[in-house]
């Protein structure tokens, strides 16, 4: 049996806590918004493994691709004996790197969703009987403690999830990153990059199957239940654009109609107009000049960029500035930039 733990760096009430600032805020601002992070309650966790398989969603497709090919390249860089998983969430893709790893000690997923990492951590355990399994309930855009794991340590961040916060989130996001990291550690970064819109538009906007949509309003059925809300998700429209200038695509619920939301648990009403937006997410698209001044403003240094032969999506491998990683192999890496 491998030994498993979980810590709550999260408690509860921290959590509940979060969830009414962050509501709060964003329903009292013009534009309103929230924060993606609490689309992912049990269902919306089961909801966004549903988008992972539409053919439409391109990004979970090529960044798979990518592990399989590259897994071992990045092995190979890293010699890593701890990964640390951040957004973790099914833990689907981390298989690659595991069976990868063959020095692996420690694997430290961590996420805001317990359902989620207690399903993963099940099925991991199962097929990696000597891995040590440590999951965090943590939110990785606050400060970020990590129990004491063997190095070197390679930090993951897939799915192009860094896209889901605004650039000024993504530099202190990136700074603590940093500091987590010691000379020799890594990080590696799922990005996806900036295309044709139509082709980016289409993995947002699946009115085919609903389940894009129905992933967009669970944030509404979240804030009925955790803050007795009363909020109609049929009186909502998913909408899903491309912002050209800030080249990110945006998630949106837009009012149906002039409507009053009442949260109980805020002692708040909330008015929207008809065609009012509330925006929900933010999925920035990045270009690889772009991601590089951004990690270096932060200390870190590009050791390898793989992407997808149709540059639809990369995976960026950083390293702390001044350390050059192990030279890769030649011909198996689409582009390595040192
Ligand atoms: C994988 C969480 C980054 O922004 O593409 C999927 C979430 N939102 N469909 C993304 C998502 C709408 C996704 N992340």
């Amino acid at each position: 049996m491998s030994p498993f733990r979980l810590t709550r760096t999260l408690p509860k009430d921290a959590t509940d806590a979060a969830l009414r600032a962050d509501v709060r805020h964003g329903l009292t601002q013009t534009p309103r918004t929230l924060p993606p992070k609490w689309f992912y309650d049990a269902h919306g966790s089961r909801l966004f493994n549903r988008i992972t398989e539409l053919p439409a969603y391109y990004p979970f497709i090529a960044e798979r691709e990518l592990l399989r090919a590259h897994a071992g390249d990045i092995a190979q860089a890293t010699g890593a004996r701890t990964l640390i998983e951040l957004g973790s969430g099914s833990s689907e893709k981390t298989r690659y790197l595991l069976d990868a790893l063959p020095g692996l000690h420690t694997y430290l997923p961590v996420d805001v969703s317990e359902s989620a990492l207690r399903h993963a951590a099940q099925v991991l355990i199962n097929e990696h009987p000597d891995l040590h399994v440590h999951a965090l309930v943590a939110d990785f855009t606050s400060t970020l403690t990590l129990p004491p794991a063997p190095g070197p340590r390679l930090v993951a961040f897939l799915g192009s999830t860094i896209g889901n916060l605004l650039p000024a989130e993504r530099a202190s996001f990136l700074t603590s990153v940093r500091t987590l990291l010691s000379p020799g550690d890594f990080l590696l970064l799922g990005a996806d990059l900036v295309k044709d819109p139509a082709q980016m538009v289409a993995a947002y906007d699946d009115t085919a199957t609903g389940i894009t949509a129905a992933f967009n309003k669970n944030v509404l059925s979240v804030i009925n239940r955790e803050l007795g809300a009363d909020f109609d998700p049929d009186a909502f429209e998913h909408v899903a654009l491309w912002d050209a200038a800030r080249e990110w695509i945006e998630m949106r619920l837009r009012s149906r109609t002039a409507q009053s939301v009442k949260i109980p648990a805020l002692d708040l009403v909330v008015d929207f107009a008809d065609g009012e937006d509330l925006r929900t997410e933010i999925s920035a698209k990045f270009r690889r000049s772009g991601l590089r001044a951004e990690l270096a403003h932060s200390g870190l240094e590009l050791a390898a960029w793989f992407s997808t032969p149709d540059a639809r999506f990369a995976l960026a491998l950083a390293t702390p500035h001044g350390r050059a990683a192990t030279p890769l192999p030649a011909g198996q890496v689409t582009a390595c930039v040192r």
